[in-house]
Parts: structure tokens; sequence; C-alpha cells
């Protein structure tokens, strides 16, 4: 059985075709029922039209609240029968009342190291604070912004001749391999959630070693 995705989009959509790729590929074994986009200009919306997929636009301002508009989505969703809705640059914060349809079974996807840099433009914000890495964070939704348990991470290197623009793309890359493993996992029942912990059940350990940078010079 095939895992039935609704996902949420705002804008461009990488991550949303790195996931079409890998369903058409047969590495994801699911199925995108549904994606629903606030913003009738955005590009994921033509990745839809190219692949075939189902998309509703609900514009934002034809609702009086946020709970309409959400509540609105939740029933979308429902009709669909989605079992993990999937956020790709979604650009709104969801209310409690869409979280809680939806317990554990919402994920996020973040360009920078939660928790550090929560919020919009982490990528930025990482690149400003001057940090020597940075990278990007899967995560369950939960009524906080970024705050939910943590499924994966990956980290890149931060270099001296970086512009926000090369470290965003070099970010941008890894998210597009993590976010379909994420769901993979998903799919095979394979996370389990304890608390704010996430483990993966038969997950290897990650390669041995420290990652330093600039490296060391004197040992
Ligand atoms: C990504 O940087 C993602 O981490 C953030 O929004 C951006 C979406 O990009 N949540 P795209 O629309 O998937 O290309």
């Amino acid at each position: 059985m095939k895992l039935k995705l609704g996902i949420l989009v705002s804008g461009n959509g990488s991550n949303l075709q790195a996931i079409i790729d890998a369903i058409e590929q047969g590495l994801l074994d699911a199925k995108i029922e549904v994606v629903i986009s606030n913003n009738p200009e955005a590009y994921a919306l033509r990745r839809c039209e190219k692949h075939g997929i189902n998309y509703v636009i609900l514009k934002h301002e034809d609702y009086t609240s946020r709970e309409e508009f959400d509540r609105a989505m939740v029933s979308i969703m429902q009709h669909y029968e989605v079992e993990l809705v999937v956020m790709a640059g979604f650009m709104r914060i969801l209310t409690p009342e869409f979280i809680r349809a939806f317990p554990l079974r919402i994920m996020n996807i973040h360009p920078a190291l939660l928790p550090s840099f929560p919020g919009l433009h982490g990528q930025k914000k990482a690149f400003d604070y001057g940090v020597k890495f940075s990278g990007c964070t899967v995560h369950f939704a939960d009524e906080g912004v970024d705050t939910g348990p943590i499924i994966i991470q990956a980290v890149v290197p931060v270099y001296p001749d970086d512009t926000v623009d090369t470290l965003a793309a070099r970010i941008l890359k890894e998210e597009h391999r993590i976010y379909p493993q994420a769901i993979q996992w998903f799919a095979e029942g394979r996370l389990e959630v304890k608390g704010r912990k996430v483990f993966l059940r038969d997950g290897g350990s990650p390669a041995p070693g420290v990652l330093i940078n600039p490296p060391l010079t004197m040992f």
C-alpha cells in the first residue's frame, strides 16, 4: 500500500519535485493525493501539471480567519484520506486545530540545524551569525514554530567565500535528499517517537568521525 501524501506549498516547489522524482524512480513508496497551495502563482503548481498531480488553490484572503482557512485544508486532506501531510515551503503557520487533526502526521523541512535559527530565512540567519556549519532539518510539526521532534538532519560546511546564496544552494541540495528519505521511513513505519525523540528502527550508525571547520592545523 502506498502512503497517501497531502503536500502544502507556496512557492518554487523544489522539495515537491524531489518527492515526485523519488516516487517516479520507485524509491519512495507513496502517492501524492493532493497538493494545496495558498499562492495561485506558485511554480510548484506548474510542476503538478507537468506530472499529472491533483492540486487545489486556497487563497487565504478568501477566508475570514486562519482557523477557517485551516478547516478548509483539513477537509480537503480528509477527503483524499491523506495519511501524511508534508509541508514543502508552505509559508503559513498552521493553527493548533490543523496540527491536532494530524498528530505526528505532519512533516516540515527547515533550512537550518534546528533548534538554531527557526522561523523565516534560516539560511541567512545562520550565515550572518557566522556559524561554520549549517544544514537542514526534517521534523514533525507541533504547535510551535519549527519546534517538533527531529527526524533527520544534514550538515554542510560554511566556506569563507560563501554568500547567503551559495550556502542556501548547498543546503537545498541536501533538503532534496533528506526529505524523501524521511517520508520513506514514515511509509515503512520505521519512525518511533518517544517524547521529543524520534528513533529509526533498524537504522545504521552515522559514519564515525568529527566535523571540524576550519580543519585543525596543529594536530
Ligand atoms: C526550503 O528552503 C525549505 O527548507 C523551506 O522553504 C523552502 C522551500 O523551497 N521550508 P521549495 O519551494 O521546496 O523550493
